[in-house]
């Protein structure tokens, strides 16, 4: 049976398609976004294998291309399927750390087309950045910036947020103006995967958030057109979820770099549910057919209190994965919404880290043997 992203009965196609080329990284940063057990899935798509498909994701109707890992440089054919997205149409974003990415290679960026870079820091000093990347890099990330809009590139600096560096919020964005950013993405930590496994060192404070956000619109203020800055707010903080990815299964399709298509980033922390793999399925048949997709996709997978809410269409019910790390059922509403009967978890995660001292335990940084013995755990 075929279910419907919308409402109206239309679905409509992968708008955003997002190349996972790899979880490898030279980063280990305590809030990376890739699944914890990433390395039990070490498999690589060949470069054959990504072209045919950005070509069936071109055809079904995406339009946005991300070429992200990981980090997507260490792919030393990622130029090759640039060139292959532009020459489809596709509108593309190189999403990186910066590392690698030397002269050589931004001219062969440059001339294969690519449209866009989102370079990331993680603080505006170098013992932060260093800190939380567990790498010795702030230097050479300043580098690249200057190189990336050497060569002319629009660039988005992205900084996770958190409360080791929200008091810095004011030097993040000078040093975004300082490198010429068209885009500053300040993202509030979401707490999957690894930031999960930090979540007691990571998770600010009300007050933190508050002042920052106070700073941020300050310079909104006074920066005019020069540099457009998004904050977004984490939604612990919020008592109405977020619309998270637009929707399960309704405008992105990621495919993880061994070739499992995913309606998320972190679907995979969902247990039970089997994500496709490219090699096996066309991605028509993933997008319209496949259990995976459909499972949450628009209404009708609802319980209470979703089903009778009249917000229903806004929200569309959350985070299928926060509210699976938090109350142990995807189907569950997400519990950051305050008509939730698992609300309660989310106040006590917030109130527990307001009065925690941060220094209390080490971070579990992002690496294949922490990854290994965080899955192995998981799974007794
Ligand atoms: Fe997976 Fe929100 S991150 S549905």
């Amino acid at each position: 049976m075929t279910f419907s992203a919308e409402a109206d009965g239309a679905l409509s196609p992968p708008l955003w398609l997002l190349a996972e080329l790899t979880y490898r990284c030279p980063l280990h940063c305590a809030f990376c976004s890739n699944p914890v057990d990433y390395a039990r899935h070490p498999n690589e798509l060949s470069t054959a294998q990504w072209v045919d498909v950005l070509r069936q994701g071109r055809a079904l109707g995406a339009a946005q291309l991300g070429f992200s890992g990981g980090e997507p440089l260490l792919r030393d054919d990622l130029e090759e399927l640039v060139a292959e997205a532009r020459r489809l149409g596709f509108y593309t974003n190189l999403i990186t750390s910066g590392i690698g990415l030397n002269e050589e290679r931004l001219t062969a960026l440059k001339t294969a087309g690519l449209d866009h870079i989102q370079l990331s820091f993680q603080d505006s000093t170098r013992e932060l950045n260093d800190f939380l990347s567990n790498t010795k890099t702030f230097d050479l990330k300043k580098r690249v910036a200057s190189a990336i809009k050497a060569h002319g590139f629009p660039m988005v600096m992205n900084c996770v947020l958190h409360r080791y560096n929200l008091p810095h919020v004011d030097k993040i964005i000078d040093m975004a103006l300082a490198m010429g950013a068209e885009y500053l993405e300040l993202a509030n930590t979401q707490y999957y995967g690894w930031a999960r496994a930090n979540q007691a060192q990571l998770m600010p404070t009300a007050a933190q958030l508050q002042e920052a956000e106070a700073v941020v619109n300050r310079y909104r203020e006074t920066i005019g057109e020069r540099c457009k800055i998004y904050f977004v707010v984490p939604d612990y903080f919020e008592n109405r979820p977020k619309r998270c990815m637009n929707g399960w299964g309704a405008v992105f399709l990621g495919i993880a770099p061994d070739g499992a298509a995913l309606p998320c980033h972190t679907a995979r922390s969902i247990p039970g549910l089997h994500f496709p793999s490219v090699l096996e399925h066309t991605l028509r048949d993933i997008w319209h057919d496949s259990a995976a997709f459909n499972r949450f996709r628009g209404l009708d997978w609802m319980k209470e209190p979703c089903r009778s809410c009249d917000e229903k269409h806004l929200d569309l019910g959350g985070c299928r994965c926060q509210a699976y790390l938090l109350t142990g059922d995807a189907a569950n509403a997400d519990p950051v919404c305050d008509k939730s009967s698992n609300h309660e978890k989310v106040i006590q995660v917030i109130t527990a880290a307001a009065m925690r001292d941060r220094t209390e335990q080490p971070i579990t940084f992002r690496n294949d043997k922490n990854s290994l013995a965080l899955s192995a755990k998981a799974s007794h």
